[in-house]
């Protein structure tokens, strides 16, 4: 394909890949051009364009004059064309000429895709795709179309339909705005558009619902007013029935005048955790035949760690047991594994006395005493397959790291898989931590999990499958972290229920 862009909104101009803009020549021959594009991909006849341009006034040399002017465009599209090879953009199809480049090439074409795409969106509800859609469109407008050529028949319906395609477009977003509870932000702009286009009676049903949903019920029906006014003064025209149906509900303080709500949060669902649930299953597996391990799940705050080793411990088949750090001055050392053994109940209890006073034979050396605590420790709680959780590893005290990597050394042959879940911050990890990592990357049995953010298809996942276009937005205002995403949304559903408390109330 041809790389060059014709555009016909603004100065008519045909750039080429690397930006630069061919010189098109003198008017006639540029309007030449521009009927062309005006129909990529079609036959436009000869008679055809001497009658668009030069009308009644075509001089007995027309058909010189216009081969003329194809064959300079033909130079100019394609500059490089060797002699007597035939041309490939501009073609001479029988009974006239043809523009060989595919619609999306020309910005008209886009525009146009672009609005209805909009529009057909909105009809679906599909707010937030239909803002995107209405935005890239409308960023296409450079101005009014084949503006030089106004002068010439072939313009007039043109720029009379995509100035009506324009206008529509833009309420049509505003549409989409007003929906997705830009409220605030829209009104200005709406201000504003109402004194330009006042005859535009959706614009000022637009505004008047904006200001209803920002809580200005007296201005809604002041903006109904001044639309009435300027209806019947400048043209004697009573406002239509849409028009009307705004102000009856606003009188009403109808509830069809509510946004609609945000998708609702599917919760249940795990989302894009597949391949780790995967990979910890078969690590279950291996433990349950004796062969245990230590898996970490890293990755940053609200990254869905914990929320994945519930998930993990509800599939795994075994005894799961839990054990929580807490900030580690103001924890008993050994604090997460005493919770993960007085979950095994009585018979734990005496290995739970034993490491709540940190000791083992007291008259033992001391690094005899530790390993007997830590073998002790270990005989009981995999007595069984076991997986023992430990979440937020990044706060444990130094004792229990210690033991962890006991543990890591031990658990090849044992049936106990241990999931520590921590937030990694290299550099920023207190020794022990960075010591203790470093220990355990060491040991085989060891695995590291990383959880990456949402992609864009799985925020819309998240969403329950909902609108593509608003889970980019949402993906891009959260990175994609499954908590700020929950925010984010918890925050979007309290607003709206807020506005229509307040609605209803009032
Ligand atoms: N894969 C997922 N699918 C659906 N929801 C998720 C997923 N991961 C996390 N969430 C949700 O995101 C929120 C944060 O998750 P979670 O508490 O597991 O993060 P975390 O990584 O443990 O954070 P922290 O480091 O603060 O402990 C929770 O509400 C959780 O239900
Ligand atoms: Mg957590």
């Amino acid at each position: 394909m041809n790389p060059l862009e014709f555009q016909l909104f603004g100065p008519f101009e045909v750039g080429t890949a690397d930006g630069e803009r061919l010189d098109l020549g003198p008017r006639k021959q540029r309007a030449v051009l521009a009927l062309l594009a005006l129909e990529p991909g079609r036959i436009v006849s000869m008679d055809r364009l001497i009658d668009e341009l030069w009308a009644d006034t075509a001089p007995a040399s027309v058909i010189g004059t216009l081969q003329a002017y194809i064959s300079h465009l033909r130079r100019v599209l394609e500059p490089g064309r060797a002699p007597r090879t035939p041309p490939t953009i501009l073609l001479t199809r029988e009974p006239g000429y043809l523009l060989a480049v595919e619609p999306e090439q020309i910005d008209l074409v886009r525009f146009t895709a672009g609005t209805e795409q909009g529009r057909q969106a909105l009809s679906r509800k599909a707010y937030g795709e239909a803002l995107d859609a209405l935005d890239r469109a409308l960023a296409i407008w450079r101005g009014e179309p084949l503006a030089e050529f106004s002068a010439y028949g072939f313009a007039q319906p043109v720029i009379a339909r995509m100035t009506e395609l324009h206008a529509s477009a833009t309420e049509d977003r505003f549409e989409a705005r007003l929906a997705l509870g830009h409220t605030g932000s829209s009104i200005a702009d709406l201000e504003r558009l109402v004194e330009a286009h006042p005859y535009r009676e959706r614009l000022w049903g637009l505004l008047a619902l904006a200001l209803y949903r920002a809580g200005r019920q007296a201005d809604a029906l002041a903006a109904l007013r001044r639309a009435r006014a300027r209806l019947a003064d400048d043209l004697g025209l009573e406002p239509g029935p849409e028009l009307r149906r705004v102000e009856q509900a606003v009188f009403d303080q109808s509830v069809t005048l509510e946004a609609p709500p945000p998708p609702k949060v599917v919760t249940a669902g795990l989302i894009a955790r597949e391949p780790q649930l995967r990979r910890i299953a078969d690590r279950l597996a291996e433990a349950g035949r004796g062969q245990g391990g230590v898996l970490l799940v890293a990755g940053e705050a609200g990254i869905g760690k914990t929320r994945l080793a519930q998930a993990a411990a509800d599939a795994a088949g075994m005894r799961v047991v839990w054990g929580r750090c807490v900030e580690a001055d103001a924890a008993p050392a050994f604090w997460p594994w005493l919770q993960a053994l007085r979950a095994l109940g009585e018979r734990a209890a005496d290995t739970v006395r034993r490491l709540s006073s940190g000791s083992g034979d007291p008259a033992a050396d001391p690094d005899v005493a530790l390993f007997d605590l830590h073998e002790r420790v270990l005989g009981t709680l995999a007595a069984e397959p076991v997986m023992v959780v430990l979440d937020d590893l990044h706060s444990a005290d130094a004792a229990s790291l210690r033991l962890l990597r006991y543990a890591a050394r031990e658990l090849h042959r044992r049936p106990m898989l241990v999931l520590a879940t921590l937030r990694p911050e290299p550099g920023r990890e207190p020794e022990q931590l960075a010591d203790t990592l470093a220990a355990l990357a060491r040991e085989p049995g060891t695995e590291r999990l990383r959880l990456p953010p949402f992609s864009p298809r799985d925020v819309a996942a998240y969403l329950g499958g909902a609108d593509p276009a608003l889970a980019e937005a949402l993906y891009r205002r959260t990175g994609g972290n499954p908590f700020y995403l929950g925010e984010l949304l918890r925050l979007l559903t309290a607003s709206a229920s807020t506005r229509s408390r307040k609605r209803s109330a009032t």
